[in-house]
């Protein structure tokens, strides 16, 4: 079944109360639940029936205002208990109480009640609480609860639940049981439960009205000393939103579980977020860099979602983007506020223009806000959270930074403690803003990638230059005619010295004072004048990436280099290193594919070394300034996706730089050793960042010595980051240092499970011809289970989609082991399943061979028996 946003109606019956008793037990927990029920205003059905979901529940026993109710009065289905007594209409309010028995131990899906390890936890996000028990299991249902957990003291000596511990005590010998009390209403798909044997490291924060909260993390034994990044993360994620948004938390105490089993990274439940392990445990030799930046962020943005997403919540799923897609743009603001605002920003829009983009030009393309689904789970996707995220950046380009707070704040005070949508978000703007939004209001129900033509007119007897824009956006599967777009386009004007000019807008009386001005393109075609520049400029647009567009200018290499060397604007700058690049690129691609010699051009070069040697500029950007287009970005420009052109030339550019650079890179190399003691700052993963770009390239040359150095660095290392950098880049050489590097590794850290993820991931995004052999070798090692999604993400999902040279194997075998996979999650985890299968969805960007390939396997997944509807979504949606 599909559902649709236009059939929304509210619930008949709202809950105020919600009592659960769990008798745990990891293969037969018993929850006893008691509702306390009312009609529903909103709701003007007479004598409606009750409506409960449910997903794979033994019903044990319903009592009705304390009387049991017979088969008659109900109707249990495969995924809903209906309560419609025939006799009698139900009252305007009553209680009733359902028993379910549950099995956690046989939940490979891990929503609902699980079991990880030795401890029981649950996600019930989006819909998992019905697989705990019968409820109304949607967040415009809001309701008190108070949770009694009872288990066995040995095995679950630590037991919890949302809100406060309120009492606990002994059953008798061997059991004993804790009372919590959340005094907030939620929906249920916040409610969380831990049971366990876990240890916690403990601090406390003060909030800006000088509350004291109690702040714990929970985890295993053996993973005591990974927390404080974590701690330190959380309180300045507490700071950050008191002083950006004006937003304290509000309950005693936050807790933070660390699981190994989980589907996503994290789960912001009410005081009680439970974390992907990965997302959330750190030490200096165990995690990187990029792990450390990972976890500030991910930690920051459970917190926020305290405010975005639990006190104001979605009124339904078709609003994901409501929380997503704000909570996400408050932590990368957060963590641009923190770290470098400019690498915070070019790694975001790279993760967009790779994955976003990627989804709006197949067969899953959907708006911000999708308007019908079968699986709600498929729509936790980059376009719902990082798409979304750039929606919200643009209002904030459009109201600017106070008057994107006055909008929050109205949002936050008039709908603290609502289920509510998007149109209510965009009304607190435009009411605290006095600006209409209504066309704005496209980029939430439109997919596709919009995309601006670009034409420039200097006139110079006028000294006027003016840009003629014209917006369109390629149709998308069920909207083939889209209206324009309100989009928000920051331009500068660059001199021929390279600096910024004052800009004045035709028609404007008081001198121009701003250099950077945001240009709000509305109608299909539009023309914006600027005055009073007498000589041709350079023009920068869309600085910071301000808006989620295509920009297509026409600029020759010799624009883009001036703009790559000469831009105030740090994203703009590395932007047009890029596409310098990117132009370069592809026009070696055509080269390779005529069987011509491939040459790489000195201007190029040239343009490399002056930023590589550039001491003013920031070492961090200057690493990403040297970073090629990955093989994904490079394929998403091409008509046809040439996998091994696309190989082949990148690394022919790679190594054309690395020998013309070499003594450069060598030298760059050397002046960034150091053996400080790890720290996680801007200064110092800048360093690490740039050192460990220069170690790539200086292995390209595949000399000895260059390997020599790799080993080195590999093995005397203080830090999982530097080590790391080395092992993955030997990885992907067929030399005996390969080998042993890898042994020694896994010697080493065999015992941390977040290091074997590491470990898996490298060798399955190796280069080498031999790596699926490989993969499917190591998926007998004792390292792997295939019911552990971030070993199944490690090491099939990273070769699946992190190694397109493997993966798009011209024989097939590399989508013939996907269907293989596909089929076995199918059974035992329908969302990691569903997650994999897209990698064949954009099949037909490929040659026809490799299309008839892809489609077999697709067809393949689709005759199982009983398949997922999460599978089934997806690949149907990919055959059409
Ligand atoms: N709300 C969580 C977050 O973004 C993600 C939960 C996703 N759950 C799921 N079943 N897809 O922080
Ligand atoms: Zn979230």
């Amino acid at each position: 079944g599909v559902v649709y946003l236009s059939d929304y109606t509210p619930p008949a019956y709202l809950i105020d109360q919600v009592d659960l008793h769990f008798d745990l037990d990891a293969s037969a927990t018993q929850v006893r639940t008691s509702l306390k029920v009312r009609r529903n205003p909103q709701n003007s059905q007479s004598n409606p029936a009750l409506e409960l979901d449910g997903d794979n529940l033994e019903l044990l026993s319903l009592r009705l205002e304390g009387e049991p109710l017979d088969q008659s009065q109900y109707e249990l289905g495969e995924d809903k208990l209906i309560i419609a007594p025939t006799e009698s209409p139900l009252p305007e309010a009553f209680e009733l109480i359902v028993e379910t028995r549950i099995n956690p131990a046989a939940n490979t899906a891990l929503e609902g009640l699980y079991d990880s390890g030795s401890m029981l936890c649950t996600q019930c996000e989006a819909q998992g609480f019905r697989r705990i028990t019968y409820f109304p299991d949607r967040p415009d249902v809001m309701s008190r609860y108070t949770v009694t957990l009872v288990g066995d003291k040995s095995k679950y000596p630590v037991l919890l639940s949302n809100g406060n511990l309120v009492e606990a005590g002994e059953t008798d010998d061997s059991r004993h049981w804790a009372r919590w009390v959340d005094p907030s209403l939620k929906p249920s798909y916040l409610f969380a439960l831990v049971a366990g044997q876990l240890v916690c490291q403990e601090d406390v924060y003060t909030t800006m009205s000088g509350r004291e909260v109690v702040l714990r993390i929970y985890v295993e034994e053996e993973n005591r000393h990974k927390c404080d990044h974590a701690m330190t993360s959380l309180k300045q994620a507490m700071r950050w939103d008191e002083e950006t948004y004006g937003r304290e938390y509000d309950l005693d105490i936050y807790m933070i579980v660390a699981v190994n089993d989980f589907n996503m990274g994290a789960m912001e439940n009410k005081g009680l977020n439970i974390f992907n392990s990965s997302c959330v445990l750190a030490s200096p030799e165990t995690a990187t860099d990029h792990d450390f930046y990972n976890i500030q962020s991910i930690v920051a943005h459970e917190y926020f979602h305290n405010w975005s997403g639990n006190r104001v919540t979605c009124r339904d799923w078709f609003q994901l983007s409501l929380k997503e897609g704000f909570t996400v743009f408050r932590d990368q603001e957060f963590s641009a506020d923190l770290n470098s605002r400019a690498v915070k920003r070019i790694d975001d829009v790279n993760i967009l223009r790779t994955h976003q983009f990627a989804q709006d030009a197949g067969p899953m393309a959907h708006p911000v806000r999708p308007d019908r689904y079968m699986e709600i789970s498929n729509f936790y996707t980059v376009t719902v959270y990082n798409k979304g995220a750039e929606v919200v950046h643009m209002i904030m380009n459009l109201v600017g930074r106070e008057g994107f707070r006055k909008g929050t704040d109205l949002y936050f005070a008039r709908h603290d403690g609502q289920a509510v949508t998007i149109e209510d978000f965009v009304r607190a703007m435009e009411e605290a803003n006095h600006i209409d939004l209504a066309q704005f209001m496209r980029w939430y129900n439109q997919a596709g990638t919009p995309v601006l033509k670009v034409d420039e007119e200097y006139d110079e007897q006028a000294q006027t230059y003016t840009l003629h824009i014209e917006q369109s956006c390629p149709p998308t599967p069920g909207q083939t005619e889209k209206a324009p777009f309100h989009i928000p386009l920051a331009v500068g004007l660059l001199d021929m010295q390279g600096d910024d000019l004052l800009l004045q807008l035709a028609g404007e009386n008081a001198p121009g004072e701003a250099r950077t001005r945001v240009l709000s393109i509305t109608e299909a075609r539009q023309s914006f004048t600027f005055t009073g520049v007498n000589h041709r400029p350079v023009a920068s647009l869309g600085r910071g990436f301000s808006a989620p567009v295509k920009i297509q200018t026409g600029y020759d290499d010799e624009q883009l280099a001036f703009l790559f060397a000469h831009d105030s604007d740090e994203f703009n700058r590395w932007d047009a290193g890029q596409k310098l690049a990117m132009n370069i690129l592809l026009r070696l691609i055509e080269q390779f594919q005529q069987k011509k010699p491939l040459i790489l051009d000195d201007t190029f070069i040239h343009a490399f070394r002056k930023t590589l040697l550039n001491p003013r500029l920031d070492k961090a950007l200057i690493a990403q300034a040297l970073s090629l287009p990955s093989e994904g970005y490079i394929a998403d420009q091409c008509e046809v996706v040439d996998v091994e052109a696309i190989f082949e030339v990148r690394h022919f550019m790679r190594q054309t730089l690395a020998f013309e650079l070499k003594d450069e890179w060598l030298q760059i190399y050397e002046a960034n050793s150091s053996d400080n003691p790890y720290a996680f700052s801007a200064e110092e993963m800048a360093r690490r960042s740039l050192r460990n770009l220069c170690l790539g390239y200086l292995l390209e040359t595949e000399e000895q010595a260059m390997f020599d150095r790799a080993m080195q660095q590999f093995s005397r290392a203080n830090n999982m980051t530097d080590t790391l950098a080395a092992l993955s880049m030997l990885a992907n050489y067929a030399i005996p240092e390969r080998h042993q590097a890898l042994e020694d590794f896994y010697q080493k850290w065999q015992h941390d499970q977040q290091v074997v993820e590491k470990w898996l991931a490298i060798q399955a995004g190796s280069r080498l011809p031999r790596t699926l052999r490989h993969v499917k070798k190591l998926m007998q090692h004792e390292a792997f289970s295939i019911k552990n999604p971030n070993k199944v993400r490690a090491l099939i999902g990273r070769f699946c989609a992190g190694n397109p040279i493997n993966f798009h194997a011209a024989d097939g075998s590399g989508y013939q082991f996907l269907g293989d996979q596909v089929l076995e999650l199918d059974s035992l985890n329908p969302q990691i399943a569903a997650r994999l299968v897209q990698s064949l969805s954009r099949w037909k960007r490929y040659d026809e061979k490799r299309q008839g390939l892809m489609k077999q396997q697709l067809e393949r997944i689709l005759d199982k028996e009983e398949l997922s509807k999460d599978v089934y979504e997806i690949a149907s949606k990919s055959l059409e």
